[in-house]
C-alpha cells in the first residue's frame, strides 16, 4: 500500500485526542485531558461529553498542523466506535463521520480496546512490537483484561474483571484516603516511601484468569473505618504504609494471573498498556519475571499507555491493509466485546 495519512480521533473517556498518522508511524498525537473531573473524585459523563463538544475542533486542528500536512491530504478517518462513555463517543463519532462526509474519505470504526492492544503496533524507535502469538494485557481505569493476540484482528479475552477495573481500585480507595482523582500515579508515589509488608489484605479468590478488584475495595474501607475508631489520625500517621500496602496486593494479584496465563497458554510475550501500566510497582514485578526467565514483557511508551488518539490511528492503518472501513451508518456503542468490529 502507498503511503496514506491517517486522522484518528478518540473520545471514549475523559481524553479528547487526535492524531495524524503516516501509515503507523506518528507526525502528531493532540490529547486535552479534562480538569473538569478532578473536584468529583471521578468522571461526569454528562461534563466529559460537554467538554468533548468544547475541544474536539481545536484538538483535530491542531494535531493536523501539528503534522504538518493539509487537510486535503487525508487519506481516511478512524474513530473509536466503544466501548466507553455513549456521550463521549458520540460526540467523536459525528465528527468523525461529518469530516469523512466532507473530504469523501474513507470512515473507520474502531474497538478502544483492540487500540489498547494494537498500540505495541507504532512505529517508535521507544517501544518494540512483541511477535505473535501473545498475550495483551490492559489495565486501566476502565478496564481489566488478558487478551491471546494471535494477529492484528484475531484476540481473544481470557481473563477480564468480574467488577472493578484495576485502576477504579486505585482510584476508588484513593478517595478513601482522602486523595485527588486519579489517585493511581499518587498512591504508586506514596508508595515508594512505605512497606508493602506492614497491612495485609486478603487476595480475592477468582477462578481461572479472572479477576475481582471489589472486595479489596470493600477491605481496605473496613480497614480504615476500623482504624479510624482507634486512632481518629491513622490515615495521615501511616498514608505511605497503607498505599504501599494496598499496592503491594494489587501487583501480586495481577501477577498471579499474567504468570497463570503464560503458564496456561505457553505464550511467553506479555505487552501491557493502558494507564495502570505506569505504575512503578507493576513495571518492576514484570522486569523481574522477565529476569527469571518467565516472560518477555513489552511496555509501550507512556504517551501510547493512557487514552490517544495514536492507537486509533494505527489501528486505522492495518483496518485499512485489510479493506476494514465502513459507511455513514457507523455509529457509537458504549458497551463493544473485543471482536465486534
Ligand atoms: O488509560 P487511562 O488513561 O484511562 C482509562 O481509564 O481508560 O487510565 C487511567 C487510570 C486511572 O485509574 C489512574 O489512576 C491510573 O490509570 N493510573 C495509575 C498510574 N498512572 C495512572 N494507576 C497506578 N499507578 C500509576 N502510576
Ligand atoms: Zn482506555
Amino acid at each position: 500500500m502507498d503511503k496514506k495519512i491517517i486522522l484518528g480521533i478518540e473520545s471514549s473517556c475523559d481524553d479528547t485526542s487526535a492524531a495524524v498518522f503516516e501509515n503507523n508511524k506518528k507526525l502528531s498525537n493532540v490529547i486535552a485531558s479534562q480538569k473538569v473531573h478532578q473536584e468529583f473524585g471521578g468522571v461526569v459523563p454528562e461534563l466529559a461529553s460537554r467538554a468533548h463538544q468544547q475541544n474536539i475542533v481545536p484538538v483535530v486542528h491542531q494535531a493536523i498542523h501539528q503534522a504538518g500536512v493539509h487537510v486535503n491530504d487525508i487519506d481516511a478517518i478512524a474513530y473509536t466506535k466503544g466501548p466507553g462513555l455513549l456521550g463521549s463517543l458520540l460526540v467523536g463519532a459525528s465528527f468523525a463521520k461529518s469530516m469523512a462526509y466532507a473530504l469523501n474519505i474513507p470512515l473507520i470504526e474502531v474497538n478502544h480496546m483492540q487500540a489498547h492492544i494494537l498500540a505495541h503496533f507504532i512505529e517508535d524507535e521507544a517501544q518494540t512490537a512483541p511477535s505473535f502469538p501473545f498475550l495483551g494485557v490492559t489495565i486501566s481505569g476502565g478496564h481489566t483484561q488478558i487478551v491471546q493476540v494471535d494477529n492484528y484482528f484475531s484476540m481473544k479475552v481470557i481473563g477480564e474483571t468480574l467488577d472493578d477495573a484495576i485502576g477504579e481500585a486505585y482510584d476508588k480507595c484513593g478517595k478513601m484516603l482522602g486523595l485527588d482523582y486519579p489517585a493511581g500515579p499518587q498512591i504508586d508515589r506514596l508508595a515508594l516511601h512505605g512497606n508493602p509488608l506492614k497491612f495485609k489484605f486478603s487476595k480475592p479468590k477468582v477462578e481461572g484468569l479472572n479477576f475481582s478488584f471489589s472486595g479489596l475495595k470493600t477491605a481496605v474501607l473496613y480497614f480504615l473505618q476500623r482504624e479510624h475508631q482507634k486512632n481518629s489520625n491513622f490515615i495521615n500517621e501511616n498514608l505511605n504504609d497503607i498505599c504501599a500496602s494496598f499496592q503491594h496486593t494489587v501487583v501480586n494479584i495481577l501477577m498471579d494471573k499474567i504468570l497463570k496465563a503464560v503458564k496456561q497458554t505457553g505464550i511467553k510475550n506479555v505487552a501491557i498498556g493502558g494507564g495502570v501500566s505506569a505504575n512503578s510497582a507493576i513495571r518492576k514485578a514484570l522486569k523481574e519475571a522477565e529476569d527469571k526467565g518467565q516472560l518477555h514483557a513489552f511496555i509501550p511508551k507512556f504517551e501510547y499507555c493512557t487514552d490517544n488518539a495514536g492507537m486509533i490511528a494505527v489501528v486505522g492503518y492495518y483496518s485499512l491493509l485489510e479493506n476494514k472501513v465502513s459507511n455513514f451508518h457507523a455509529s457509537a456503542q458504549a458497551r463493544l466485546h473485543l471482536n465486534e468490529l
